[in-house]
């Protein structure tokens, strides 16, 4: 049941911090300073040497932060939305590894781009929720996540168990195929390892829901990020529109001035995410809106120059690049589904959406 709370989506947003404990339970190995992913050794990657990811709505945008983060080690890779796979993709070989991210492991969509990959010879992985769904049987390898069941229809939980368990394969990808291992990686390991703490801090102190009601009279709701900000501006849209049904919109901050801006007005607050990587780029982009009236919501650490220039402000915890937008994104889950409830929309069951879309 939903037991205190009046929603199965925020009890699922407020389980992050267990939820991700579960995902990385005895995945780390903090004396050898490395992952420890049982079914994926040193050397199971070898001979490597592209990886695709193919997903689906919230399931991409993690899918796309795991590529951008083993693309930034040097791994070639790309993000595929599957439902495009068919018609899109790059050729894929034996020397192809395509990881389909699914949640429930049974949407369709995402099955197809796995059939098609596996019939051109490509090596299969899947990071799923589902033991024994169809993705998993599907697939050569199987990540468990290990969220457990999650009821409401706007992915949240699984959500950022997906992201933490793609940084651990990153390294494990990156280890084999670029044949040696990031700088940092045991201060990585450390702060993945504190993530559920920091996820239950960042909850605890959830102070957004004045924030949400201030611009809810707004006409569009925009989300820019870069970097590993992207994925979760795409993903802090989704979820704003998902539920509130608002119209929203997320950008990487740069193009905002490539056309979107056109649309910048007073009515159309811009949430600002900094991940401490090329802040300063972010910034700029921000204000770009903002000169033309939109207010700026950063979320960015406490103290962070974004500060001087914002209209208002998501705190989040100073961590690893890597993990930051993760915690954004659980103060964007907040603003959502306080936006939502102001509106009395149907939280747990939007209009039209269905939690499993077993149809192409
Ligand atoms: C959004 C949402 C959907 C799913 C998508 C893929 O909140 O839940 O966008 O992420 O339908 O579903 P899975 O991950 O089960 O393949």
């Amino acid at each position: 049941g939903k037991g205190e709370y009046d929603h199965f989506m925020l009890k699922e947003i407020y389980e992050q911090g267990t939820s991700l404990s579960q995902a990385i339970e005895g995945r780390i190995d903090h004396e050898a300073g490395d992952v420890a992913l049982e079914s994926f050794p040193p050397g199971t990657f070898e001979g490597i040497e592209r990886v695709q990811f193919v997903a689906c709505g919230t399931s991409y945008h993690a899918a796309l932060y795991g590529s951008i983060a083993m693309n930034c080690a040097g791994v070639q890779t790309s993000a595929h939305l599957a439902n495009e796979y068919g018609v899109s993709a790059p050729p894929v070989d034996e020397d192809t590894l395509v990881i389909a991210v699914t949640q429930s492991g049974e949407t369709a969509d995402t099955l197809s781009a796995m059939r098609q990959a596996a019939a051109d010879g490509a090596r299969l992985l899947t990071v799923t929720n589902v033991v024994g769904s169809t993705a998993a049987r599907l697939a050569d390898d199987t990540l468990l996540i290990r969220a457990g069941p999650e009821i409401g229809v706007a992915a949240t939980k699984t959500f950022s168990s997906q992201a933490v368990m793609l940084l651990l394969l990153a390294q494990r990808v990156t280890g084999d195929v670029v044949g040696e291992q990031r700088a940092n990686l045991e201060a990585l390991l450390e702060d993945v390892s504190a993530l559920p703490e920091t996820i239950e801090s960042v909850l605890e102190d959830d102070d957004s829901r004045d924030l949400a009601e201030t611009y809810l009279d707004s006409q569009s709701f925009f989300f820019i990020g870069r970097g590993l900000g992207f994925p979760v501006a795409l993903e802090g849209a989704l979820k704003f529109k998902e539920i509130t049904y608002e119209h929203a919109e997320g950008f990487a901050s740069g193009e905002l001035k490539h056309g979107p801006l056109a649309l910048v007005t007073p009515e159309t607050p811009v949430f600002a995410i900094f991940t401490g990587e090329e802040d300063e780029k972010v910034l700029n982009n921000a204000e770009e809106a903002q000169t033309r009236g939109a207010p700026v919501i950063a979320v960015c650490p406490e103290g962070h120059r974004a500060l001087n220039v914002a209209d208002a402000h998501l705190e989040i915890p100073d961590v690893d690049p890597d993990l930051a937008g993760l915690l954004a994104n659980v103060q964007l889950q907040l603003v959502s589904y306080h936006a939502a409830n102001a509106l009395g929309r149907p939280i747990d069951k939007p209009r039209n959406l269905a939690k499993s879309v077993t149809v192409e």
